[in-house]
């Protein structure tokens, strides 16, 4: 920001924009760094509006088609394919990925972070610490600097649970590790053992925050039985999945959790605009993929059902008795079709080419690659198309003494340390997998940044580039007045792309050479 002084008398001659720019120019104020190799004189450019200009001039055939929807004019032909327009999916993606916010305020998922998670983990410490007392180390017995013992009762297919457990423990400030690389010891510290039992922990946590229930009950159906997972007493598969309350608990938790609850609303929205963007009226064609319960299934169809969309949708799981569990609970759509996939195999044929959205919910986390995984689903979007996957990035404790518990889990073999990667992983897998365009929500909050959806598209955003995750138009530059300009969108607003010029010297500053930033509003 600079601050000018202007005589009044220089001031009335300066009548435009440009007289301006000159002006500036003239008292050195102009501009920061200059763009080499990119100008481009324009003439045709100049004295282009730089207020409110929409990015992409509005393509007729994209107007209100959603209206078409409501008012029930669409037609309904099988043949009819849904064309989403080159960049309709993207444009539909960039108006909901900030919303995070809004739909955690309705579902009682903000301030997950500061409030809810510490006592959420002191539940999840107190499961950790009742699991080596049964295993043979009693913590509140182990003296401040003792060696604590490794849990050596536990499988060796669950040596990943063990270093988390001892990363939840050192969190909690039990335990601290000493020395290093082999010679590397866990520690026991002063910090007592809370010695309210975890049970009661639990329900106090309930009543504090009954938004959580789902998230504490499914934490409820294996980590009382944690020690005896982890010795093959129990078998986790068959707690969460072979019980029918349990599985309605787990259901219940993707689908009702406050943070996964207002992921999927977002989501919902997502999916529920594309006909809006779309230049004819077929139905939209979604597949998912690692379906599972069903819980994000139930949300998306009921959503797109009440809000009078066309749809066809694909149940897929790599399991058949989840995909058999499905057809039962969803006998009564009619657009719905079941199948087994999994989505670390080739497709099958019928399925190149055909979806217009692959959706995948808390799933492809759980292949060995990521990049792999969604390079095979590639193959199964149409063009215009993307894959859209709701995941969870960043570790959050409880999780593991749940899923954590299943080989599944712990698939990994890319370059992840843990199942639950950050955008960053996420971005460059997509890309490596051949997705031209990708792009994530966020927000201010962590609780934004925990929960997200991840985009892949398969088609580029011509004339875009990619910042933080965002497609940001390319700035476009041009010269007025001799000076290059370059315009470029630094907000959009209900589609409305803001526009502002950085205005640069003419001739290219010394490398490290700062200028004052000026701001001029109009
Ligand atoms: C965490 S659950 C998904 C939750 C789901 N969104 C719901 O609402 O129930 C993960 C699902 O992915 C499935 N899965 C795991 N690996 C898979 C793979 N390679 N391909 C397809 N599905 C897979 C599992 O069977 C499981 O149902």
């Amino acid at each position: 920001m600079f601050k000018v002084d202007m005589p009044l008398d220089e001031l009335v001659e300066l009548t435009d924009l440009d007289s301006l720019v000159h002006y500036l120019d003239e008292k050195g104020a102009v501009g920061s760094s200059y763009v080499e190799g990119a100008d481009s004189d324009s003439s045709s450019a100049f004295g282009t509006s730089t207020s409110t200009t929409p990015s992409t001039p509005p393509d007729p055939e994209y107007l209100n088609p959603k209206q078409q929807w409501q008012n029930g004019t669409s037609k309904s032909v099988e043949s009819e394919i849904l064309d989403l327009g080159p960049h309709g999916i993207q444009d539909a993606f960039s108006r909901i990925r900030l919303d995070f916010e809004r739909h955690a305020a309705q579902t009682g998922a903000t301030a997950f972070w500061s409030k809810v998670y510490p006592d959420l983990n002191h539940v999840t410490t107190g499961f950790v610490c009742d699991a080596y007392r049964k295993l043979g180390c009693d913590l509140s017995t182990v003296k401040a600097g003792e060696v604590v013992p490794q849990l050596t009762k536990a499988l060796p297919q669950h040596k990943h649970l063990l270093a988390q457990l001892q990363n939840i423990l050192t969190d909690s400030g039990l335990l601290e590790l000493s020395g290093l690389g082999a010679n590397q010891q866990l520690i026991r510290t002063t910090k007592s053992v809370n010695s309210t039992p975890t049970e009661t922990l639990c329900k106090q946590f309930l009543l504090q925050y009954p938004a959580y229930a789902p998230d504490i009950k499914c934490l409820q159906v294996t980590a009382p039985l944690l020690a005896e997972c982890l010795t093959g007493q129990k078998k986790p598969a068959h707690l969460l999945f072979g019980d029918a309350r349990n599985f309605e608990i787990l259901a219940t938790f993707y689908a009702k959790s406050p943070l996964l609850d207002a992921a999927c609303r977002m989501l919902a929205e997502f999916v529920a605009s594309l006909p809006s963007f779309a230049r004819n009226n077929g139905p939209l064609r979604i597949l998912e993929v690692g379906a599972g319960t069903g819980g994000t299934t139930k949300y998306i169809a009921d959503y797109l059902n009440r809000q009078g969309v066309e749809f066809e949708y694909t149940f897929t799981d790599i399991s058949q008795a989840l995909v058999n569990q499905a057809k039962k609970k969803f006998k009564h759509h009619s657009n719905m079709q079941f199948r087994t996939l999994n989505a670390e195999g080739t497709p099958p044929p019928d399925m190149v080419d055909r979806f217009d959205l692959v959706l995948s919910t808390n799933c492809i986390h759980a292949t060995s690659s990521i990049e792999k995984a969604t390079a095979n689903l590639l193959q199964v979007i149409r063009n215009n198309g993307a894959l859209c996957v709701l995941e969870v990035t960043k570790n959050i404790y409880w999780f593991d003494l749940v899923f954590g518990l299943l080989e599944g889990w712990w698939l990994m073999d890319d370059d992840r340390t843990h199942p639950l990667a950050p955008a960053s992983f996420w971005d460059r897998s997509l890309r490596s997998a051949g997705y031209n365009d990708v792009s994530w929500t966020s927000g201010d909050t962590e609780e934004a940044n925990t929960l997200r959806l991840i985009c892949g598209f398969k088609n580029e955003r011509p004339g875009f580039r990619q910042v933080d995750g965002v497609s940001q138009p390319q700035g476009r530059l041009i010269k007025r007045a001799g000076i290059p300009v370059e315009e470029v969108v630094f907000k959009s607003i209900d589609g409305l792309d803001l526009s502002a010029d950085i205005y640069f010297p003419k001739e290219a500053d010394p490398p490290g050479k700062k200028r004052a930033v000026g701001t001029y509003d109009y």
